[in-house]
């Protein structure tokens, strides 16, 4: 989705904010422009359709200001071009706005300035806003002030940093459902819609909330609302090391994220796993035992593959703590007026912590009075913050597209949350400690499996060859199916359909024939042999079988097979994921996809 990032300081901002979008790069975005002001005064801008390379390319040598605003922009409103992308101005051009979101009235907006004379240059919702900006600065003493006058009469979400050639000595920056954390810095300050924009130059940020506003300056900032009151906030540290937005090495982010699994699980477990109590010690979640006890439900929601991954945490609190659980499309929780339950525990479940769709549920929820935790890896985000509660899961930064070592941190989030309800509940030492050392195990076992990627790789391209792949699995193996077909149609484009197992004969056994491989999750469980006496009606229809599992098959059951150790059959389907993921990045290599910024998708959508 759409980057911003702005810069004011005693430097000269271009380079910055160039920088600042390089970083951004991951989000997805189809043009870049930056705009910057200095005590010269005047604007001076550059946006063009294409790459941040591209706009670096035409910034001239005379490109001088030490305050300044950039964007990479995602085509919502107007197609990608050099008019419409970001920054815009108003006529006069004193006033520059990068933008965010999406202006839900811009069209009745637009209407009303054209009648007073405006004449707009692009086809965006967020030109409108600069003009508007210009209109309230007429009656307005200070820049903040026609800001908000401006913001007043918009509806819709945005997150946008409006520089004013006639105050060079400060950036307005405003959140309304769009991201905008703050860097402080040595007399120099920055705003971007991301933290990694500014990891390189400050750890010292901090986060708007919704309706909040920011002034900043070279020497500070100041916070206020929509109506004017001031707001006070502490800065926090981000311990995100600038090495982690690099590629280091590794061909893509992809696989750079999927090999640091090991290491992310690690800091997902550490100092949580309690072997004398057999427990997991999670004091985020904000629950004494008496009112962990007091649930009578678990709803987890989340969107794409932080759904699937509730859907694994959801099996898992139901195994072990025996509390019913279920997952569901945060997308789609909040249309259906769902009933909210005093005894039910909501968690929701997001990488980013910014995703639109999960926020607006958690508001839904929260406005309903029920309770709600976060299961969450960015620190700081606005679903962290609106939770009362919940894990972080410290698996770094996660640049590429497609979501992997946080899928992986989620899951084992919840495998700690399960046990914990499962200790305050009925679930006996002895089990507590098998899982505690299930979970010791898993950082080992995984780096067992990312030792087989030659050998996946190979597989992967034979199999990217197919039109399409069916997944199947049951049970536990059932939202790793899932998360495997969502991975490969994401990364590799290959068409890929999960279904349990259970219901092939029900209607897709249809499909099933020479054309159409499968890729079966089949842990070595009490459905072993339900699981198998399916792959073998596929074979019965020559359909190719790769199975996932723990012991190789008889090969009436699959021809190919990618073997995982074996953990706690609680904890197996943590594992079985692994190899899916390798799958989907060698297709999309064998493939020559764009790996990391997958066509039509953003790293998060920050929009409805
Ligand atoms: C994962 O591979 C996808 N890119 C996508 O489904 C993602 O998981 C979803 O958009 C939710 O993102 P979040 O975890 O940042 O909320």
């Amino acid at each position: 989705m759409c980057g911003i990032v702005a810069y004011i300081g005693g430097k000269d901002a271009a380079p910055i904010l160039l920088e600042g979008l390089a970083r951004l790069e991951y989000r997805g975005y189809d043009s870049a422009g930056v705009a910057v002001t200095g005590k010269t005064g005047g604007l001076k801008l550059v946006k063009k359709k294409g790459r941040v390379a591209d706009l670096a390319a035409a910034v001239p040598a005379r490109f001088k200001g030490t305050a300044g605003i950039g964007h990479t922009r995602w085509a919502t409103h107007g197609e990608p071009s050099d008019a419409n992308s970001h920054p815009h101005l108003d006529t006069a051009q004193r006033f520059a706005v990068v933008h965010n979101g999406i202006i839900e009235n811009a069209e009745e907006l637009r209407a009303k300035l054209e009648s007073e004379g405006v004449v707009f240059v692009s086809e965006t919702d967020t030109e409108v806003l600069a003009h508007l900006i210009a209109a309230h600065a007429k009656d307005a003493a200070e820049l903040e002030d026609a800001v908000r006058a401006a913001l007043a009469r918009v509806v819709g979400t945005y997150g946008i940093a409006v520089l004013d050639a006639e105050r060079p000595d400060r950036i307005v920056v405003a959140r309304n459902g769009s991201p905008i954390v703050l860097g402080i810095g040595e007399k120099e300050m920055f705003a971007a819609s991301d933290v990694s924009a500014l990891v390189r130059y400050t750890r010292q940020v901090v986060h708007l909330d919704d309706g909040e506003l920011a002034t900043v300056r070279a020497d500070g900032f100041s916070t206020f609302t929509q109506d004017a009151r001031v707001t006070a906030k502490q800065p926090s540290t981000v311990d995100w090391e600038e090495a982690s937005y690099d590629t280091a090495g590794h061909a893509h982010f992809l696989i750079k994220e999927i090999s640091e699994q090991p290491a992310a699980v690690e800091r997902t477990l550490s100092g949580r796993v309690d072997e004398r109590f057999a427990t997991a010690h999670l004091g985020g979640l904000n629950l004494d035992a008496r009112e962990a006890r007091a649930f009578r439900r678990v709803k987890i929601l989340g969107c794409g593959s932080a759904y699937y991954s509730g859907e694994l945490g959801a099996q898992l609190i139901e195994e072990l703590a025996r509390i019913p659980a279920h997952a569901e499309p945060a997308s789609e929780f909040r249309y259906r007026n769902p009933v909210i339950e005093a005894d039910t525990l909501y968690i929701a479940v997001s990488q980013s912590g910014e995703t639109y769709d999960t926020l607006a549920a958690v508001q839904e929820i929260k406005r309903k009075g029920g309770r709600v935790l976060g299961v969450v890896n960015t620190v700081g985000s606005a679903i962290a913050r609106e939770c009362d509660g919940g894990v972080y899961l410290h698996a770094g930064p996660e640049i590429s597209v497609a979501s992997t070592k946080a899928f992986t941190s989620t899951a084992v989030a919840f495998a700690l949350i399960a046990l914990h309800f499962g200790r305050v509940h009925d679930l006996s030492p002895a089990d507590g400690r098998r899982i505690c050392a299930g979970l010791k195990a898993l950082p080992g076992q995984i780096r067992e499996i990312l030792a087989q990627e030659g050998s996946i790789a190979k597989l992967a391209a034979e199999y990217a060859q197919n039109a399409g792949m069916m997944f199947v699995g049951r049970v536990r193996g059932w939202p790793v199916a899932r998360e495997g077909a969502q991975k490969l149609k994401e990364v590799s484009y290959v068409h890929a359909e999960a279904y349990p197992a259970s219901e092939l004969k029900h209607g897709p056994l249809a499909l099933i024939g020479p054309e159409l491989p499968t890729v079966a999750v089949v842990p070595d469980d009490e459905l072993v042999e339900k699981n198998l006496t399916t792959l073998g009606e596929i074979r019965a229809r020559h359909g190719r079988v790769l199975m996932v599992g723990h012991t190789a098959p008889d090969p009436k059951y699959a021809e190919d097979c990618i073997l995982v150790p074996k953990n706690e059959p609680e904890l197996d389907p943590i594992l079985l994921g692994i190899p899916l993921q390798l799958l989907a990045y060698h297709a999309a290599v064998a493939l020559e996809r764009d790996v990391d910024k997958p066509r039509n998708l953003a790293k998060s959508v920050t929009v409805e």
